[in-house]
């Protein structure tokens, strides 16, 4: 069984996005009365117009995990316009503390994928109250970051988004990291084919533009929700895919006991490796200034 904590906006999209795909059943729960059973209703109306026999089912009662391979964490607050992810960081701590104890009590053999903001902060949240192993806690972020930068590269090279390949790696957050030299076009670099100010325009629309969507209709949706489908799907059918997502560090990239994106192979077990990429000097120093933010933010919640 699959269980979404959370059952707002993304919480939601995240089964939408995952129920053609027929990978388990799906349990949504939420802390308001009503709201998780009736998207349950209405997701599984959407099953039926599929043809998909996925069993959906809504609840306020965290016991209802138990059984769950995976867990995937979309509860707390989403960020308002003009605020950073690091905005929610006091509140929404204490959210995903209370969750993850339920994790850990009700589904003590799950996986747990965090989507929650600040993200990287978050999934460190759930890997101390879970007390879980760490390959099995992981954080959405790079799915999403690229897929951004992916449209952006099309868009201003005016080719079809599938000759793109585009990848961003770090914290995710103000200093997340787009890498021109491993993102392509038709299988050549970026650096190859555009300017290095046209690179640099492209990264800071990388970074800013989930506040630009939210400034314009309150909240990310759909990109967030079919990029952790997308790590559903490697999960549940143990591709061994590699993708950026938000991993716990053991120095791979000069970083040590915490998460922050970076390339990893996703599958049934989680996360079975962290791939390492070089960086050149400037990025090596993004990074670190990402790395530093999520670890002056785990000291600010006392849990450094
Ligand atoms: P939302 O407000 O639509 O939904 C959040 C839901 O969590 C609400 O229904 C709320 O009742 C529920 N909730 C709060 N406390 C809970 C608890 N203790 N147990 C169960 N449910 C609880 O917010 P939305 O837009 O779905 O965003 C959810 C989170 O995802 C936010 O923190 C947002 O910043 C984050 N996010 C992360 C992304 C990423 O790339 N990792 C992308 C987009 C959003």
């Amino acid at each position: 069984m699959i269980t979404i904590v959370g059952a707002g906006r993304i919480g939601s999209t995240v089964a939408a996005n995952i129920i053609p795909k027929e990978l388990d059943d799906i349990l949504l729960i939420d802390i308001i009365q009503g709201l998780p059973q009736g998207e349950a209703l209405d997701l599984g109306h959407m099953a039926a117009s599929f043809g998909v026999d996925v069993s959906l089912r809504g609840t306020n009662d965290y016991k209802d995990m138990e059984g769950s391979d995976l867990v995937i964490v979309t509860g707390g607050l989403p960020r308002k316009p003009g605020m950073t992810r690091l905005d929610l960081l006091q509140k929404n701590s204490q959210i995903i503390g209370d969750i993850a104890l339920k994790i850990k009590e009700h589904a003590p053999k799950s996986l747990v994928l965090m989507v929650t903001n600040p993200l990287d902060v978050m999934t460190y949240v759930a890997l101390k109250k879970t007390g879980f192993d760490k390959n099995r806690v992981f954080g959405m972020s790079g799915q999403l970051d690229s897929c951004r930068f992916r449209y952006f590269i099309a868009q201003t090279m005016k080719v079809p988004v599938s000759a793109v390949h585009a990848i961003v790696i770090g914290e995710h957050g103000e200093s997340m990291l787009p890498l021109p030299q491993y993102s392509t076009v038709n299988g050549k670099p970026l650096t190859k084919l555009m300017s290095k100010e046209e690179i640099t325009k492209l990264i800071e629309g990388t970074r800013k533009t989930a506040a630009d969507v939210i400034a314009l209709k309150g909240g990310t949706v759909y990109a967030p929700g079919n990029a952790v489908g997308s790590m559903v799907e490697a999960i549940i059918k143990n591709k061994h895919e590699q993708m950026p997502l938000s991993a716990y560090q053991n120095g791979e990239y000069d970083v040590n006991g915490f998460y922050i994106g970076v390339p990893a192979v996703l599958g049934r077990n989680g996360v079975e490796k962290i791939v390492k990429l070089d960086l050149d000097e400037e990025q090596k120093a993004v990074f670190q200034k990402g790395a530093d933010s999520i670890k002056n933010a785990i000291s600010e919640i006392g849990l450094a």
